[in-house]
């Protein structure tokens, strides 16, 4: 097994760039095969995600290269194939975007159900309901998501949750129907608003994208663009985390600090100087942190994809943080793993009560899924002495350079095979 060793206990200080959003090119490269001319893609993070669905691309008979500095050029003028392969759709969540971009351009999208970081079960009905509300026969039996149609008719759609998901495939099928599309209660996420981005910047129509209510007036065909990814929010976070959490001072360049909002006003609480500027957020820490409560929830609230990073630094606060997880069920799983480095947690069903330590002791981990993978990366980097962090493909598949990073901030921290 690969291990991350991390020698921790060194304040990190630096300046660090953060790389495209993941949760966007996700969804932005499946949507680019709705263009029958060619897409490039800038600020493509190359992680392990990205190079799955290059691979769903080749198998579905486009062409998909990636010519370095974060570039992704795609060319589906040839695609033939309406039907993700198994093993590339198994392997992450991101993969059933491509059941509705081939249903816009094809007629018919088929993937067996997606994979993704086991941090709940993770339904796809809204999906299916959007699906359907446009005209589409749908299914999700025998494993596979399956949608078929003749032709896409524009509808009003109310989604019971304001789902990221489910609001990203309704946009991607709906901007080729025949018509008008209303998602109402749509999620608001930054990624939601980059895919409407991209999707706009070929050609489509897309209003309102950021807030609950999205409308789509469906047009007869895009075209090619060049189009630049935002940047990653929950990377930012975990950099503005992992400053606070060992006491340094830390410069994160190339963000959207309005996207961190939430994040931002409990780092304040907790006794951070959090500094923004136009594109850069700067988080200096003196102290230990002080205890504060944070509930996850849909855009703009605290993001679930920090809460477990964060859960890393209240973990030596200086009183009892309670954190509450809306969102997903068994997103505390990661927090045995953090009790083996001195972690005091009682965790009652969605509510975990951390009860702050002076310091965290190193260890030897497992992460459970991506973002316990930061989680405990910063846990490594908080504790003085030799950390070592396993089943690091986990964090492959969403950070890039991971290692690199922090080791330019200061930190001590090595990929190595055997121990
Ligand atoms: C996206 O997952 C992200 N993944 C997740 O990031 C993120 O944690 C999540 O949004 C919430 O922000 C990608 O973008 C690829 P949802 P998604 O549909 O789309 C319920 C990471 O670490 N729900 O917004 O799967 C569901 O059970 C990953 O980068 C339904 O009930 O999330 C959950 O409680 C992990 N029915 C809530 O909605 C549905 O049809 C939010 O799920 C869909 C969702």
């Amino acid at each position: 097994m690969q291990y991350i060793r991390i020698r921790g206990g060194k304040p990190l200080e630096g300046e660090i760039t953060i790389s495209g959003g993941k949760n966007a090119v996700v969804a932005i490269i499946p949507a680019a095969i709705l263009s029958q001319t060619p897409v490039m893609l800038e600020n493509v993070p190359y992680i392990e995600d990205v190079f799955v669905l290059r691979d769903i691309l080749v198998a579905l008979g486009a062409k998909a290269e990636m010519p370095g500095h974060g570039r992704f050029y795609i060319d589906s003028t040839c695609m033939h194939n309406s039907r993700v392969p198994d093993e590339l759709a198994v392997r992450m969540r991101a993969s059933y975007y491509f059941c509705s971009a081939l249903l816009a351009r094809f007629g018919e999208g088929i993937v067996p159900m997606p994979g993704g970081c086991a941090i709940g079960t993770r339904p796809v009905d809204q999906t299916l309901k959007g699906l359907s509300a446009l005209g589409a026969e749908v299914s999700s039996d025998f494993g596979q998501l399956h949608a078929k149609a003749s032709r896409l008719k524009g509808a009003e759609i109310f989604l019971d949750c304001p789902s990221v998901g489910a609001t990203i495939n309704t946009l991607i099928a709906a901007v080729l129907a025949e018509g008008q599309t209303t998602i109402v209660n749509a999620g608001r996420e930054p990624h939601i608003v980059d895919v409407a981005s991209f999707l706009n910047s070929m050609g489509a129509q897309i209003k309102g994208a950021g807030t609950d209510v999205i409308r789509v007036y469906g047009v007869k065909a895009l075209r090619g663009s060049s189009y630049t990814v935002i940047p990653d929010q929950i990377e930012t976070g975990t950099m503005m985390i992992a400053a606070a959490a060992t006491k340094g001072n830390v410069l994160v360049k190339d963000v959207i600090p309005t996207h961190m909002e939430a994040l931002t006003a409990k780092l304040v609480e907790a006794g951070c100087q959090v500094d923004e500027y136009t594109d850069a957020i700067r988080v200096r820490m003196q102290a230990r942190p002080k205890p504060v409560h944070v509930t996850t929830l849909p855009y703009p609230g605290f993001p679930t994809d920090l809460q477990q990073p964060m859960a890393a630094l209240l973990s030596v606060a200086t009183g009892t943080s309670i954190i509450t997880e809306t969102i997903f069920e068994s997103r505390f799983k990661y927090l045995a793993e953090l009790q083996r480095m001195g972690m005091r947690v009682n965790i009652l069903d969605r509510v975990a009560l951390i009860e702050g330590v002076p310091q965290l002791m190193p260890g030897r981990v497992l992460v459970t899924d991506l973002r316990a993978g930061a989680a405990l990366v910063l846990a490594g980097l908080m504790a003085e002495g030799e950390t070592l962090v396993g089943n690091t493909h986990y964090i492959d598949r969403g950070y890039e350079n991971m290692e690199q990073k922090f080791n330019a901030l200061g930190a001590d921290i090595a990929r190595i095979s055997e121990v």
